[in-house]
């Protein structure tokens, strides 16, 4: 009754509202664009919701029919902390829009954003297959002077194909802005990233377009958030090396937590240590069973792949993408160390998703595991709290539960796989009953070691033996 009175009442909101030119602005920018964003996936929506949110009318398009409905009616197909707020609240405020008709959104605009997806095609290069074909509907329809922001992460010189391909459709020769607008949002806490950005940056060859961009993010640049004005080349540059300098921090503590474990110091300690010093940082310093998700894996492939073909040798990061695909192997060794064979062995794995606040699966490290413990022939019984059915998809006779509890009925060993918060709230007595053998493996030294050897666990951590 009450979920129907709610569906009803948001209904209402979205009818009624837009029609009274119901407005609520958390910013007043003074300088309204009508925005297209083309493309509705994570960076899309994302940047359509919060664009409406400061204030801009936007129309999201993708071709995608069934999303658009589903958007249309305030329902988002992701799980993302703060989107499904805001993307009600400007659908209920007539600044945000949904649409399959990407040319009449394009003709009824003065800015367009491309964020289409691009990605990992063959020999691991960006598939820029997607956003060659945005680029002609963009020439087609360049009717007045628009200017274009690109988002997708692309490779190196992308920018300028593009507007070869634009000019090549841009039949009546419109003059047209072009920039490069890298983004920098976690999956989970995307809302947040972009409304308190640590710097945005936007690449252009004219000021025109960057003080068009700028006048986009006034509300941000206002609130403090640093503006980086580059080159076109140089923004390129920026979003690749910061996701490769990422990747590279994150291969290199989980080197030194292979280390620490053979002589026996303690990884946490050593990243807590030297992630004291300013010019290490504390961010990024925190081993696990390697880094997944939709970029850091792709972007350091393109990045190595790009830089080959300029014959530029990307040692580091090339060092960083090895390492990283050894984790989830090294966590299996182990077992088979701790267990000897693991053929029959019940294993309950707890977090799927490859990071905490997300329901995405995509080079999950979780899965990578699930691959190998299955090749092995051990049982998997499987617990996440919101990425069960995406893991189902890539898995579908995985053994899956909607309780953790339920995961480790009679298990031989329990691993922890991604961080999620409610972890440290089970009740692990109850847990410890449960277990067939009292062997848990937190392969993100994220539980309480010491309290879970107290109650008579066997735990296992990264770099700490
Ligand atoms: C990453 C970047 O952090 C964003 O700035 C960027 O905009 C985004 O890629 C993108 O290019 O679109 P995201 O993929 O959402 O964001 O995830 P991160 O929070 O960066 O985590 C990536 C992976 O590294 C996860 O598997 C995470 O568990 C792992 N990680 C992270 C570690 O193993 N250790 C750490 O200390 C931090």
């Amino acid at each position: 009754m009450i979920k129907w009175f709610v569906e009803k009442l948001l209904l209402l909101q979205l009818l009624i509202f837009p029609a009274l030119g119901f407005c609520d602005p958390i910013f007043s920018t003074g300088n309204k664009h009508s925005v297209t964003v083309i493309g509705t996936g994570y960076v899309g929506l994302v940047l359509g919701a919060c664009l409406a949110d400061l204030g801009q009318v936007v129309t999201c398009c993708d071709v995608d029919k069934e999303k658009i409905q589903m958007l249309s009616k305030g329902m988002i197909p992701i799980y993302e902390n703060g989107l499904l707020e805001i993307v009600q609240k400007n659908l209920a405020n007539g600044r945000l829009h949904f649409s399959t008709n990407v040319d009449t959104s394009i003709l009824n605009s003065n800015v367009i954003f491309i964020t289409v997806g691009t990605p990992e095609g063959k020999n691991g290069e960006a598939n820029l297959c997607f956003i060659g074909k945005v680029a002609e509907t963009i020439g087609k329809n360049l009717n007045d002077k628009k200017t274009i922001f690109v988002k997708s992460t692309v490779p190196m010189g992308t920018i300028r194909w593009i507007k070869e391909v634009i000019d090549e459709n841009n039949s009546k020769q419109t003059p047209y802005n072009l920039g490069y607008a890298p983004e920098f949002l976690r999956e989970g806490s995307s809302v947040e990233d972009f409304m308190h950005p640590d710097r945005i940056v936007i690449g252009a060859d004219n000021d025109e377009t960057a003080n068009i961009f700028a006048n986009l993010m006034q509300p941000l640049i206002d609130a403090g958030a640093p503006l980086c004005t580059t080159s076109i080349a140089s923004a390129e540059m920026i979003k690749y090396a910061s996701n490769s300098f990422l990747s590279i921090k994150i291969s290199f503590i989980n080197e030194i937590a292979d280390f620490c474990e053979q002589i026996g110091a303690n990884v946490d300690e050593v990243a807590y240590a030297i992630g004291l010093d300013k010019r290490i940082g504390k961010a990024f310093l925190k081993p696990g069973p390697g880094y997944g998700g939709s970029c850091f894996p792709k972007d350091t492939n393109a990045f190595l792949k790009a830089a080959e073909k300029y014959g530029i040798d990307l040692k580091t990061v090339n060092a960083a993408v090895q390492t990283n695909s050894t984790r989830a192997l090294k966590i299996v060794q182990n077992l088979e160390n701790r267990f000897g064979s693991l053929k029959g062995l019940k294993i309950a794995i707890w977090g799927l998703s490859f990071k905490e606040e997300t329901d995405d699966v995509r080079e999950s490290a979780a899965l990578k595991l699930i691959d190998l413990l299955q090749k092995r022939g051990a049982i998997l019984h499987c617990y996440d709290p919101i990425a069960n059915a995406n893991a189902l998809k890539v898995f579908p006779t995985l053994f899956t539960y909607n309780r953790p509890q339920d995961a480790v009925q009679y298990a031989d060993a329990l691993i922890l796989a991604t961080p999620w918060k409610e972890f440290l709230e089970v009740n692990f007595i109850d847990i410890y009953k449960r277990m067939n053998t009292k062997f848990i493996y937190d392969t993100r030294n994220f539980l309480d070691e010491k309290y879970l050897r107290r109650i008579g666990f066997e735990v296992e951590s990264l770099g700490k033996k």
